[in-house]
């Protein structure tokens, strides 16, 4: 009993302390399709989010670790791939004239970012700097459900909240101001399968995709993981059967 006392006691200290801790698990937790032992990745979903991150986010955030040919996994062609690279040029070279060079990218190539380099992303960006993607559902606390409370936490503030000019409110950012304006709205994007792009689906799908790029192994893992179960039960009936033969003459 004493025990129980002493760690809920801790355990309410550390809430107090960091108040972080507290705003985690008031994060509403979302039906991911990955989520539990034998969850899988939707590669439906994982291409709608690849279609808004191209045709949204990546206008100001890059995705620095990820190469066009790992979106093969989702069921790209070869082709697909090579077309979706070649609509970004990036700098190659030297030549054999020692010049440095344009040229459009291949699927070998890693996702072009939209600056040149983190100055330039902020003078676009008001001095903020947008972050890379390809890690962020690992980086913050909450992960997928972070950014899908990100994506859909934006509202006006409250009437006491003064908000700097060029600054946003957003319910689940830390501190509530954020310089990132609300990149979605219903009917951002239009879907190529044809699935109705309301905010809270385009949400849901680019978190996905991004969950994927932090995790790319993870229905590798997730269908080993059954295997071994699978394994370690036949062997463990194999195993009580043999038992059971050898030692049925001791009585
Ligand atoms: C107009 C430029 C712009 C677009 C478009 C944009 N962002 Fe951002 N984003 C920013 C900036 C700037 C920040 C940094 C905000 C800050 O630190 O105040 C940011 C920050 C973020 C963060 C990190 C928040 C944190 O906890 O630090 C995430 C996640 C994010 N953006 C996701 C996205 C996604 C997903 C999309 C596409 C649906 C997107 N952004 C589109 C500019 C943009």
């Amino acid at each position: 009993m004493r025990k129980f006392l002493l760690s809920t006691l801790a355990a309410g200290l550390m809430v107090a302390a960091f108040p972080a801790l507290a705003e985690e698990a008031a994060l509403p937790h979302q039906p991911w399709p990955w989520l539990g032992v034998f969850g899988q990745y939707d590669k439906a979903q994982l291409k709608r989010g690849l279609q808004v991150f191209r045709e949204v986010c990546s206008n100001c955030h890059s995705l620095k670790l990820v190469a066009y040919r790992n979106i093969g996994y989702f069921g790209f062609t070869d082709d697909e791939i090579k077309d979706i690279a070649a609509e970004k040029q990036v700098q190659d070279g030297p030549n054999d004239q020692g010049d440095m060079f344009m040229r459009p990218a291949r699927p070998s190539d890693r996702f072009v970012p939209p600056f040149p380099n983190d100055q330039a992303a902020r003078v676009a960006n008001n001095g903020a700097l947008p972050p890379d993607l390809s890690l962020m559902t690992k980086a913050r606390p909450g992960g997928p459900d972070y950014v899908f409370a990100l994506l859909t936490g934006f509202t006006d503030p409250p009437k006491n909240f003064t908000l700097p000019d060029g600054m946003y409110y957003n319910e689940a950012f830390p501190g509530h101001q954020i310089s990132m304006p609300p990149p979605v709205a219903d009917d951002a994007v239009t879907y190529a399968d044809g699935t109705k792009a309301t905010k809270e689906q385009i949400v849901k799908d680019v978190t996905a995709f991004l969950n994927w790029s932090a995790e790319p192994e993870l229905d590798v893992r997730h269908s080993l993981g059954l295997k071994v179960m699978l394994f370690l039960f036949v062997l463990t009936a194999l195993l009580y059967a043999l038992k059971r033969k050898i030692w049925a003459d001791v009585h």
